[in-house]
């Protein structure tokens, strides 16, 4: 089963995955809102959310697309490690858009296993190139409250009338992931998929919250963008999708050859030790 897509129905292929041996669901459901005919078939969703429960590991996390509606569901029975959005170029049409605002923004959550230790969450910082910076700080910028909110971890950054912050070049990819929508996806990585992913958002998502050994489970795959995600990056997946007609196209997708993401996010500089006793400044 591990690095297939699986042509099936997820309900009855999700009793086939060992309990307790997935790292990471990332799934983008159908949304149940829409006139696409596996939206208005939709799923029962506090079947789904029990199955994984079992499959997932017990420190597994789960990045999931959908409605505020179906989202909220998640939450109760999974904690939100955080909510973040999927910034498209330009606002595409909701339903009745007539009355409401075009959307620009897709909301994804990410949510751990209720049985979680903290610690034990992968969550890999993705850092993205940037132009670099230096600027000089005036600390009285700092004092708020009467405390001290310069970091003064690194000595040789503090200066007797300031602080100067230094920047090589990076900066950290945010909750908010921008990428291109079907539109204007790279010819070819568009498929014919109506609600086709691009495979920079989801792999972003994988690169958060999967090391290099984990296994991945999308049970509504689609034309198979986490799977081609999860091979860029070297993850093991299962992918399940109904519809014959986009099978097909995930398996195709998948005999492409591709160009390996870079796994390793930017490296960032080690932190220098404190060895200044903070001074506090008061008004
Ligand atoms: C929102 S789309 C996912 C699109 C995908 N993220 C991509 O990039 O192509 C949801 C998919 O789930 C599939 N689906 C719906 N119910 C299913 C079920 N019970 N089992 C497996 N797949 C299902 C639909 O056919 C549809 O392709």
């Amino acid at each position: 089963m591990i690095n297939q897509i699986i042509h099936g129905d997820c309900f009855d292929v999700l009793q086939q995955i060992p309990d307790n041996s997935i790292d990471a669901v990332i799934t983008d459901p159908p949304y149940m809102k829409t006139d696409l005919n596996f939206d208005k078939t939709g799923f029962n969703v506090d079947l789904f959310l029990e199955l994984l429960l079992l499959k997932l590991k017990n420190d597994g996390q789960l990045a999931v697309f959908g409605s505020i509606e179906l989202l909220a569901k998640f939450s109760s029975i999974y904690p939100i490690r955080w909510s973040g959005f999927w910034l498209k170029p330009s606002g595409v049409m909701r339903t009745h858009s007539a009355k409401k605002p075009m959307s620009r923004g897709e909301p994804y959550c990410i949510f751990a296993h209720p049985k979680h230790k903290v610690s034990n969450l992968v969550y890999n910082k993705i850092l993205l190139p940037g132009e670099p910076y230096k600027k000089k700080q005036n600390n009285t910028n700092f004092i708020r409250d009467g405390k001290d909110q310069i970091d003064r971890a690194n000595a040789s950054a503090w200066t007797k009338d300031g602080y100067i912050s230094e920047n090589e070049g990076t900066r950290q990819q945010t909750d908010v992931i921008e990428a291109p929508n079907k539109s204007r996806m790279k010819h070819y990585e568009r498929t014919i998929h109506p609600t086709q992913k691009p495979v920079k958002l989801i792999s972003t998502l994988i690169r958060w919250i999967t090391n290099s050994s984990g296994t991945v489970l999308d049970p509504f795959c689609g034309s198979g963008t986490t799977a081609l995600a999860c091979k860029e990056l070297g993850r093991n997946y299962i992918c399940i999708e109904k519809e014959l007609e986009y099978y097909r196209i995930a398996c195709n997708r998948l005999d492409q050859p591709i160009e390996p993401i870079p796994d390793e996010p930017i490296e960032e500089p080690e932190e220098p030790v404190d060895n200044h006793p903070l001074q506090l400044k008061l008004f």
